[in-house]
């Protein structure tokens, strides 16, 4: 058969804009070439429904071995009990927690989408939404920090079955302590969705929600560095909240619970390809270079929200405690929206993206934030110095969005000043 020449062409496009282009998707990384490497691999020809040694297809006895080294890998990264590596994604995995812990119909609690939280914590489009009834809480208007305080109101009003922490665009620690509390006064179960800080989190940059949380979940794909996928997670002091009982009268535990409401409740054959990238992953997580590397997109993410403060650009919550920024254009340009932003910055080769801010006024089309991450630029090899230029930049580009001049000369300078960091930095 001929080889596609038309995809592999986009292909090579896509390795090209990478390269070239300074990447601040809070959400997106660069992974390793072994990880690349067998997330490309023959495993991908393999069906293997069920989990290690009990499957439902035969052929499975390397499989098993894959699966098996990257559930334990991953428990020892997060000190869990359990995992499982089989949700394809983030919003998979918190499918699966929904359809374990609540029935159609149930109320739960998460962050609200405008204060940072993420598509599936509730939003009327997203499942989450649809079938079960989603509570929100907020940030504070003053501090920009979670509202434990109305958590907890509403939390004890409405009586959720589940709460959700955890964010796509909040720059700030979690109290995960005070939250289990909460859960615990009202006997719901506590959940975090970690996908966002999951890699500051291995490196001990942050807090462990698994020893406070029920079930923790996560992507794999973005500060953990992994392909594209997601993970379940149980701590060590769960215990079946419900004595619920299967029809031999046994005792049914939270992670069969879990495994069943991934396979066979929301997927088919798991990914193997991606699952063995995923063991690469941890075990590179689990290498003293990776503390190294998530103390520089720490460290990066703090400079760069100090010289956006001092350009004058309000930051939601004033500055970060992980590996973004979440900026409220109001400040500075106030007839600027998001997604004009987003766009502009793209063409002079700088991307990020639009974003809505706590108490927005525009649309979640159009919005008034721009969210800046650090995994993908610190894994290129981005100290304090590359971060100032690219603040500059920004601030040039943001300050001229209708002079193509200037915005094609930074996108020049961009390409150029990207060729000496390296795509692959393992
Ligand atoms: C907090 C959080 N949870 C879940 C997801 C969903 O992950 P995925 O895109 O892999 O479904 C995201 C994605 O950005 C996220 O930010």
């Amino acid at each position: 058969m001929e080889k596609d020449e038309f995809i592999f062409r986009l292909i090579d496009q896509e390795s090209l804009r990478q390269y070239e282009d300074i990447e601040l998707i809070a959400s997106e990384n660069f992974v390793s070439s072994q990880v690349l490497k067998a997330a490309g691999s023959v495993l991908t020809n393999k069906y293997a429904e069920g989990y290690p040694n009990r499957r439902y297809y035969g052929g499975c006895q390397v499989i098993d071995l894959v699966e098996q080294t990257a559930i334990d890998r991953l428990k020892q990264l997060f000190q869990a009990e359990w995992a499982n590596v089989q949700p394809h994604s983030g919003a998979q995995a918190n499918m699966a927690v929904f359809l374990a812990c609540l029935q159609p119909g149930d109320h739960f609690l998460g962050l609200g989408l405008s204060h940072g939280g993420h598509l599936s914590h509730g939003a009327s489009v997203n499942f989450s939404g649809i079938s079960y009834k989603a509570l929100e809480y907020g940030t504070e208007k003053t501090s920009g920090y979670i509202d434990y305080q109305q958590l907890e109101h509403i939390a004890v009003k409405k009586m959720p079955k589940l709460i959700i922490a955890g964010a796509s665009a909040y720059s700030r620690e979690w109290d995960y302590k005070r939250i289990r509390l909460i859960a615990d006064k009202i006997g719901a179960i506590f959940m975090v969705d970690m996908a966002h800080t999951a890699g500051l989190i291995a490196a001990k940059l942050l807090n462990n929600p698994l020893h406070y949380a029920h079930i923790v979940t996560s992507t794999t794909h973005k500060t953990l560095r992994g392909p594209r996928g997601g993970v379940i997670l149980i701590g060590n002091d769960f215990e079946n909240p419900w004595g619920k009982t299967n029809t031999n009268g046994r005792i049914k535990m939270m992670s069969e619970i879990l495994d069943s409401a991934i396979f066979p409740g929301i997927q088919g054959g798991p990914l193997e390809h991606i699952i063995a990238a995923k063991a690469i992953a941890f075990y590179e997580a689990l290498q003293p270079e990776f503390i190294i590397y998530q103390k520089q997109v720490k460290k990066n993410a703090q400079i760069m929200a100090k010289l956006l403060n001092e350009k004058g650009y309000k930051l939601i919550s004033g500055g970060t405690d992980n590996h973004l920024v979440l900026v409220d254009l109001r400040s500075k340009f106030p007839k600027l929206s998001g997604k004009y932003a987003e766009r502009t910055l793209v063409n002079a080769g700088i991307t990020a993206n639009k974003n809505m801010v706590p108490f927005d006024d525009r649309s979640p089309f159009l919005t008034s934030g721009l969210r800046f991450g650090t995994p993908a630029i610190t894994t290129r090899g981005a100290k304090e110095s590359l971060i100032e230029e690219i603040v500059e930049l920004i601030d040039v580009v943001l300050s001229n969005v209708d002079n193509n001049k200037i915005i094609d000369s930074v996108k020049k300078k961009v390409n150029i000043l990207m060729k000496d960091y390296p795509l692959f930095a393992w």
